[in-house]
């Protein structure tokens, strides 16, 4: 039996929808209080509304992670309104797609500056809430592409989800003597919005390599990261969990289905 996460304070980057909303359902419905981010402030509050609807107390806050001074203010908009921070959850991600030939340096180091810089801002900026917690949680949501897989057209992508991977791990070992956790779920493929938008043809493919036979949904990462920031998960840290259906398993010419 876990420690229930009621009244927790998680904050969710990158939640106004995709992966990151479905992870503050699964926070809402365990009753934690949330504090969600994006750039567009018209779907951020949607999905606030969307989250209220679930009796969830929820701080929406315009921020790009990829800036170190809106971190800032969304950790002190969590601070204010409930108190302190419990659990963070860097989600927020770009996955546009570049071939190795023509990668432009624009390109390289936007994809590097939201995926990387974006998980190390918002870790600086709620640390020292998640250290007077007493029991911080910091899970960041990495990829099997790069840290397990490679995938044409997303070398640089690739190159951020591993990056954050080794940030994860460095961190952990800093941040154990103030009992804070950090991991990184690496999901397959997962229903998003984000993810629509590589095309039909992409999906089917993805479908069709996975031994589950379907896309994950975004709660299936939602109960992952919920486990990582539960009491009972203390012990852990520095570490990778996979939440893939199985899509990296199979054996090359063995084929995904059974
Ligand atoms: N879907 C998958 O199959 C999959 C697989 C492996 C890993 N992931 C990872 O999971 C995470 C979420 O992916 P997703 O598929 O849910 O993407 P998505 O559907 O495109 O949603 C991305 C979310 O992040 C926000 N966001 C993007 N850039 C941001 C920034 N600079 N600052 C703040 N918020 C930002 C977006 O809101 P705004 O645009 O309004 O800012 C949106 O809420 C990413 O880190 C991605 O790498 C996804």
């Amino acid at each position: 039996m876990f420690t229930p996460v009621t009244d927790r304070v998680v904050v969710v980057t990158g939640a106004s929808r995709g992966i990151g909303l479905g992870i503050a359902r699964v926070f809402a419905a365990s009753g934690a209080r949330l504090v969600i981010t994006g750039r567009d402030a018209g779907r951020l509050e949607e999905a606030a509304d969307e989250l209220r609807a679930l009796d969830a107390q929820v701080e929406a806050v315009v921020a790009d992670v990829a800036r170190p001074e809106d971190c800032q203010h969304m950790a002190d908009r969590a601070v204010q309104r409930f108190g302190g921070i419990d659990v963070l959850c860097a989600n927020a991600g770009i996955y546009p797609q570049a071939a190795v030939a023509t990668m432009t340096p624009d390109e390289l180091v936007e994809t590097m500056t939201t995926n990387l810089g974006g998980t190390v801002w918002s870790l600086q900026a709620c640390l020292p809430a998640l250290v007077a917690s007493g029991h911080g949680r910091v899970v960041v949501v990495s990829s099997i592409t790069g840290t397990l897989t490679g995938l044409p057209r997303f070398a640089h992508y690739g190159a951020s989800k591993a990056a954050q991977v080794g940030f994860v791990r460095t961190a952990a070992v800093e941040l154990a003597p103030h009992a804070v956790t950090v991991n990184a779920v690496l999901p397959g493929n997962i229903a998003t919005e984000g993810l629509a938008g590589l095309g039909p043809e992409y999906l089917s493919q993805m479908t069709a390599a996975i031994p589950m036979g379907r896309l994950g949904a975004v709660e299936d990462i939602g109960h992952a990261v919920l486990f990582l920031a539960t009491d009972e998960a203390r012990f852990i840290t520095g570490q990778t969990l996979v939440v893939d259906g199985g899509q990296v398993l199979p054996e090359a010419g063995a084929g995904a289905q059974g």
